[in-house]
């Protein structure tokens, strides 16, 4: 008999999840949904999908949950399915995490979140410590770090491939801010992403994903920062294209961008590291392969079964054959994988540190240093990161 190319599969479920958010009416559900079935990890049992009653209701029908474990409100559903789950994936708006992760923590609930996790570090920080000195599980779904040529780049950083590295570069450029439909008319994000949060929103979403890569890559924390922050696009007086400049903990130089007002980038997140023996680069839009450029001067294009690669080589990462290209929503599986690792660890009172995962701290991190990004760029001065 022919196995599939994993080997042998077994269908292990061992973590029943509810969703609050993730409705057919919202942008992330669906991927959330399609990413926890992948590996049969998890089932999706419960949930409060949508503000919207008659969407909550179809949504549910569509994700295949009893009728009868689709609540109308979070407080219904947290007392009804409290000892029933073994986590609750957060998929509301950023602005409601907070409530929303205290509630769940309230129930006893392990909790997997979206990104950005608050809207700004003092709230993280309150879930950090929350988590920490309660003993509450809370896993943040930075989904780009599931790649496997993200992971990649990770090892060979690690590993000295490129030598000493002497600049990194990440850059998230989108378009949704400026560009308007074929009959003109101007973009329309959701109400909640037309405001502006002690951190502005670009950044909620953007920036929180590029300091997230570049400290995931890098195995390092920003130490200081340098930014500008102007407004461009057609979403009212938003803050929409953020460029900064700044040093890691070990001095090297980095540069960062986000915007959604790059006309022609759908999603064109990307990073390039320089080092002493080579450079790499890697675009989101391109997930499966790396340029290397090596230290005599050949160019390569390096994929899942080149020769240099181990990270992206092994049999987890190859639900099909390298060819056949794996995406977004095989990354955000890869991660639902290792948070579902945290999670058996977790509940079985073992300690876990999975270099793939990432915790309310590293949120909580990551917002301190977007916030000090942009008080950087309101003083015009360099800003140190307080940790
Ligand atoms: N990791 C990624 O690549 C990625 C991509 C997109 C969005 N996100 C994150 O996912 C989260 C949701 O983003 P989105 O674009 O799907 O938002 P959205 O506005 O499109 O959808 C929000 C969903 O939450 C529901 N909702 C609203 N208020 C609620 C409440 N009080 N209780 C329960 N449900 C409520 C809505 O009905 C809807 O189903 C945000 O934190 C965002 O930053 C992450």
């Amino acid at each position: 008999m022919r196995m599939s190319y994993l080997g042998k599969r077994e269908v292990n479920i061992t973590m029943k999840v509810g969703f609050i958010g993730g409705g057919l009416d919202s942008a992330i559900g669906s991927a959330h949904f399609a990413a926890i079935n992948i590996d049969r990890k998890y089932s999706l049992d419960a949930g409060m999908f949508s503000i919207d009653e008659s969407i909550n209701f179809s949504s549910g029908e569509f994700y295949g949950v009893d009728k009868n474990r689709v609540y109308a409100n979070i407080s219904d559903f947290l007392s009804a399915e409290q000892n029933n789950l073994d986590a609750v994936l957060v998929l509301s708006p950023t602005p409601l995490h907070f409530e929303h992760i205290n509630h769940i923590f309230d129930a006893g609930i392990p909790v997997i979140s979206e990104k950005a996790l608050c809207t700004n570090g003092k709230d993280a920080e309150v879930l950090a410590r929350r988590a920490t000195s309660e003993n509450k599980f809370l896993s943040v779904t930075f989904t780009y770090t599931g790649y496997p040529m993200v992971r990649e780049i990770k090892r060979m950083i690690s590993d000295g491939i490129l030598g000493d590295v002497l600049s990194v570069h990440v850059e998230m450029p989108q378009e949704s801010f400026i560009r308007s439909s074929t009959s003109g008319t101007k973009p329309q994000p959701q109400a909640w992403r037309q405001l502006d949060y002690e951190i502005p929103s670009v950044t909620l979403d953007l920036g929180s994903h590029v300091i997230n890569l570049l400290e995931f890559i890098t195995g390092n924390q920003v130490a200081r920062v340098s930014g500008i922050a102007s407004h461009a696009g057609d979403v009212s007086a938003l803050v929409d294209n953020v460029l900064a400049i700044g040093e890691l903990h070990n001095g090297t130089p980095i540069s960062l961008n986000w915007n959604k007002v790059s006309l022609g980038k759908r999603n064109g997140l990307a990073c390039t590291i320089y080092g002493s023996n080579g450079s790499i680069s890697w675009e989101q839009e391109n997930p499966e392969y790396l340029r290397y450029g090596a230290k005599d001067g050949a160019i390569q294009i390096i994929d899942r079964s080149h020769a240099m690669v181990k990270v992206a080589a092994e049999r987890r990462y190859q639900r099909f054959k390298v060819g056949h290209p794996a995406g977004y929503i095989e990354a955000f599986a890869n991660l639902y994988h290792d948070i579902a690792e945290d999670l058996t660890s977790f509940k079985a009172g073992r300690k876990f540190d999975n270099p793939y995962t990432h915790s309310a701290a590293d949120s909580a991190d990551g917002l301190r240093v977007l916030e000090a990004l942009h008080e950087s760029a309101a003083k015009k001065e360099w800003i140190e990161i307080r940790r």
